[in-house]
């Protein structure tokens, strides 16, 4: 057990890959878990297990790049167990083309998902977490944000902008009890895999240092752990559980 056991957990794109794993390890923890998705179905399949396993765990549909979605998922979130005190900022997608052919809406949409969504979650979480001195939010950037992606510019330029807004909000809020990282995984074996080539994935696995592809698992512990006590040292990083791909 991390000691996570006075928080209160929202967890965006919890019904698939890593945000499933994450949503389950910390309701492992004995803490309450919102689960949002885009998807309703996916996002009650998470809660089924969690709860099945006897832990707490309520889902909500939803999309983060869109305003009253957000401040809807919140809603049910502080109706169903109280303000949110450990939001993981997951949900996400990943699309590859060449750089020519991603068009303005593409690009819009890449941000929208990724930063502005991850944006507007934290503005809904912060206002209780700064009235309690305490609170957590992690966002969930890419190791593609760190090393750059051909074919995947709007993707890992969205990543990059996620571990950058992570540090500015560390600093503007590390003095009020609230503690902000990103977390950056390498490939890892998730659903969004069907988003990316074949030829890509088999490059990646052949350079990996470990020789091997992250398991969402792997992820979702280093989301424990900064979400825990034993983090209380560190301050707007970005984690990396990457297989070794960028070590930093
Ligand atoms: N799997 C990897 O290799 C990998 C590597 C680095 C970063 N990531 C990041 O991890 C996060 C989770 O990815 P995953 O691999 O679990 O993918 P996934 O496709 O398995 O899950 C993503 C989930 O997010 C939900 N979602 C997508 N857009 C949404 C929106 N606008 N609003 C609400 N929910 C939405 C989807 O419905 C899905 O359930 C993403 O931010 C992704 O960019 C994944």
């Amino acid at each position: 057990m991390m000691g996570l056991k006075d928080h209160t957990a929202l967890v965006t794109g919890g019904g698939s890959g890593l945000g499933q794993a994450m949503a389950t390890r910390l309701a492992s923890e004995g803490i309450p878990v919102t689960v949002a998705d885009l998807n309703l179905d996916t996002a009650q399949a998470t809660v089924d297990t969690i709860v099945a396993a006897g832990g707490r765990a309520s889902a909500v549909a939803g999309d983060v790049s869109k305003q009253d979605d957000v401040t809807a998922i919140f809603a049910h979130g502080v109706k169903t167990y109280g303000d949110c005190t450990l939001l993981c900022n997951n949900a996400g997608h990943a699309e590859q083309k060449p750089f020519l052919e991603i068009t303005v809406e593409d690009f819009d949409r890449m941000l929208g998902v990724h930063m502005r969504g991850m944006f507007m979650c934290a503005q809904a979480a912060l206002p209780p977490m700064l009235e309690k001195g305490d609170g957590v939010i992690i966002n969930v950037a890419s190791q593609l944000g760190h090393l750059g992606a051909a074919g995947m510019v709007h993707y890992a330029s969205a990543k990059a902008g996620i571990a950058g807004m992570t540090r500015s909000m560390a600093r503007e809020f590390s003095r009020t009890g609230v503690r902000i990282f990103a977390v950056a995984p390498g490939a890892t074996r998730t659903p969004i895999f069907d988003t990316i080539s074949d030829e890509w994935l088999a490059a990646k696995a052949a350079e990996l240092p470990l020789g091997r592809f992250a398991e969402p698992e792997e992820v979702s512990e280093t989301v424990a752990f900064l979400a825990s006590p034993l983090a209380a040292a560190f301050v707007g990083q970005t984690m990396n559980p990457n297989c070794g791909d960028y070590m930093a």
